[in-house]
């Protein structure tokens, strides 16, 4: 018999033996947040961006944080004691069990807190050599996204349109302005410059997105932090999504018609480059990611 073993309020536990009361916050309102940290061979690929950001999702939705990021690195390592090899780590917190439904934010209740891990698979051979297919919709969700918020109503819709056309995301524009895909960033070049949209409450500014900021930076790819029109994204050489499991993937359709020339470009080509011989540094002396 093999144990999911998950975590949960204090303990680990086989994932299917934790019960959530009815009354939890999360369930009622879809008031939490969440993180997701990639994990390679038993690594963390910077955790505690992940739960710097998780303070900061906090911050906004003004929820006590139930632990340090040094805690919650811990939790996490001693998870992954029963989860070796590559992993998602998913983490989960709400804002805790209320005696009665509610809106007014209760003062002093304990969070709810569910930690659980899926295998991390890389994205494959064919999506990296090939592409992937995307399609386009109007920004329909909130205004903080920024926040990594366990209400995902507006990504799940958004990613359905995109599942119903066949295609892998749905990359969004707000006011004639691209910002993000459901679950993914997204990335534009045009004459050789990488173009990424504005770090504000728009989009989910993604730890991959700061990372493939850092790499363009050191592999002196010229990279600019921009609003990008609608026009731009369509006349652009190539697309780019990132995400922490998705990594960095080429765009090849947009819309059922080509990127580009319908290929996986030159900058896509160096970025994925940089991008693995990152990760394949992780946990190396010479690491410092973790
Ligand atoms: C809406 C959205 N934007 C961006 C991202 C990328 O974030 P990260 O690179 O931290 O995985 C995600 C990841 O889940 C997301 O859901």
């Amino acid at each position: 018999m093999t144990s999911d073993i998950a975590y949960f309020n204090g303990k680990f536990l086989p994932l299917d033996e934790i019960r959530i009361s009815p009354l939890d916050r999360g369930f009622i309102f879809g008031d939490g947040i969440y993180e997701v940290v990639p994990v390679y061979n038993g690594v963390p690929l910077h955790g505690r961006e992940h739960f710097d950001r998780l303070q900061r999702s906090c911050d906004e939705i003004l929820m006590k944080n139930p632990h340090t990021t040094d805690e919650w690195m811990a939790i996490t390592m001693d998870l992954l004691k029963h989860h070796p090899g590559n992993q998602s780590v998913y983490i989960h917190v709400t804002r805790g069990v209320q005696s009665k439904r509610d809106h007014v934010i209760p003062k002093g209740l304990p969070n709810t807190v569910m930690m659980f891990c899926y295998p991390l698979a890389s994205p494959s051979k064919e999506s990296v050599e090939n592409g992937v297919a995307c399609v386009t919709a109007e920004d329909f969700r909130w205004k903080k996204n920024h926040v990594k918020s366990i209400s995902l109503l507006g990504n799940v819709l958004a990613r359905q349109v995109s599942v119903d056309a066949g295609a892998v995301e749905t990359i969004m524009f707000r006011d004639g302005f691209m910002t993000e895909a459901s679950a993914s960033n997204a990335f534009v070049v045009k004459g050789g410059t990488v173009l990424a949209a504005p770090q504000d409450n728009l989009i989910l500014l993604g730890i991959t997105y700061q990372l493939l900021e850092k790499l363009a930076k050191d592999g002196t790819l010229k990279l600019e932090v921009r609003p990008i029109s609608r026009a731009e994204v369509l006349a652009a050489d190539e697309v780019w999504l990132s995400s922490s499991t998705k990594e960095v993937l080429a765009v090849t359709t947009l819309d059922g018609k080509p990127v580009g020339n319908g290929q996986p470009g030159p900058m896509f080509r160096k970025m994925h480059a940089l991008y693995q011989d990152y990760k394949s540094r992780l946990g190396r002396k010479d690491a410092v990611a973790a």
